[in-house]
């Protein structure tokens, strides 16, 4: 067993932090307090080759490995959650069902595009009355002569707004239940799509949040990925992946946090010394930093099944679970160690504070991840 990156890790890593550090950092809590989409970042995510980490070279990406994405997303979300959770919606849900099931056509047309950071992705599962209960969505697509017709809507789209290509998942056989439902690729430009306004969220409030309107929305017949009733699988597979895209999130929230929390601690002076002399303190740090080092083992061991062809649905929902907690439990405590200015916006644990709590939400909720986890271990 080896716990060191590679030289090829390595070096990422290294690029992925010279990059958070000179032009991420920089407009983290300005576009957090405008609520405004980083796009002038994408061009530069893409020149790095950090939109498409885990896809190979010949479609587009950087032909790295599932460790060297977290790795990415984890030095992002150090910085800025926000910009973190637009490349790991964008790879992990809006590229990857194309990447695994789409035909050699759709790989033409979309994928090298997405991978390499000329078009951006998201993926459409959510709607009004189906959140944890993902199969109870309404939208439809039924198809007429050579194209697919979609109607309803989907809530709470990542990069909604922004994105080029959607994967979107509709019923198209009601009477199957989860066979009945489909994954299509609908076009930004789609006639009858329409994107509706951006959600006010607590959080990652750079990152855009919308509700996406089919209405009588037409797509050719071969924009479907895999067979009709492939959709809820399709779906769920992607999620094990973006799930460990999210306990990356996490899992980096927790780091920029610890990091803060310490510089602050050794600085702050009080009854004459620093407060990091303190045992009350010392002890916030240790449970912290304990916590993220479990916390990084279970991203690695995801990423790392997933990378080598090992089962991760478990490991995924472990990784998110426990990271996403332990974010929660980090940016808490490190607000703490702040006291009164934590509170404020001039330090950056109150950012990450409300950042950490979507990890507990989105891509799963936490009581998904313990239900996944149980029904693996109770098989
Ligand atoms: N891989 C492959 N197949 C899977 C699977 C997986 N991980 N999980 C389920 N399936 C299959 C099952 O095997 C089953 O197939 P069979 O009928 O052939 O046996 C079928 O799917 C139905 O499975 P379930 O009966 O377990 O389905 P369910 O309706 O009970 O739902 C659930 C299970 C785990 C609760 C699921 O609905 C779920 O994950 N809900 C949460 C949804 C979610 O994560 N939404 C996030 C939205 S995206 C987002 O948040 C993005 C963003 O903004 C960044």
């Amino acid at each position: 067993m080896n716990f060191e990156l590679t030289e090829i890790q390595s070096l990422i890593q290294n690029t992925v932090k010279e990059f958070a550090q000179s032009a991420v950092a920089p407009i983290a809590a300005e576009i957090d307090r405008e609520h405004r989409f980083p796009a002038e970042l994408l061009p530069q995510l893409a020149e790095l080759n950090l939109l498409g980490v885990p896809y190979a070279e010949e479609v587009g990406g950087a032909g790295a490995d599932h460790i060297s994405y977290v790795i990415v997303i984890e030095e992002l979300a150090r910085v800025c959650a926000s910009t973190a959770v637009i490349v790991s919606g964008h790879t992990s849900l809006g590229t990857w069902p194309i990447y695994q099931f789409g035909t050699e056509a759709q790989k033409e047309k979309y994928l090298k595009k997405l991978a390499s950071g000329e078009f951006l992705g998201a993926f459409a599962l959510t709607e009004p009355g189906a959140g944890t209960d993902a199969a109870a969505g309404l939208t439809t697509a039924v198809l007429e002569g050579d194209e697919w017709v979609l109607n309803g809507s989907k809530i709470f789209i990542t990069n909604g707004g922004y994105a080029d290509v959607y994967i979107v998942t509709a019923m198209t056989d009601p009477s199957q239940g989860t066979k009945g439902i489909s994954a299509f690729i609908v076009e930004k430009d789609a006639p009858g799509f329409s994107v509706g306004e951006k959600e006010h969220k607590m959080g990652i409030k750079a990152s855009s949040t919308t509700p996406l309107y089919f209405s009588n929305c037409r797509i050719p017949k071969d924009a479907i990925i895999g067979k009709p009733g492939q959709g809820f699988k399709i779906a769920m597979q992607t999620l094990d992946g973006g799930r460990i895209g999210i306990a990356a999130q996490a899992l980096g929230i927790a780091e920029g946090a610890l990091d803060a929390a310490v510089k602050y601690a050794k600085e702050r002076v009080q009854f004459g010394k620093p407060i990091a002399t303190k045992q009350a303190i010392q002890w916030m740090i240790a449970d912290m930093a304990t916590q993220i080092e479990a916390a990084r083992l279970l991203v690695y061991q995801a990423a790392y099944n997933e990378e080598n062809g090992l089962p991760y649905t478990k490991e995924a929902a472990m990784a998110k679970l426990f990271a996403a907690e332990t974010a929660s439990f980090v940016t808490n405590r490190a607000v703490q160690i702040h006291g009164g200015y934590g509170y404020t916006e001039n330090y950056p644990v109150e950012r990450a504070m409300r950042d950490a709590k979507i990890t507990e939400i989105y891509e799963g909720t936490s009581e998904v991840q313990r239900m996944v986890i149980a029904g693996s271990v109770l098989r």
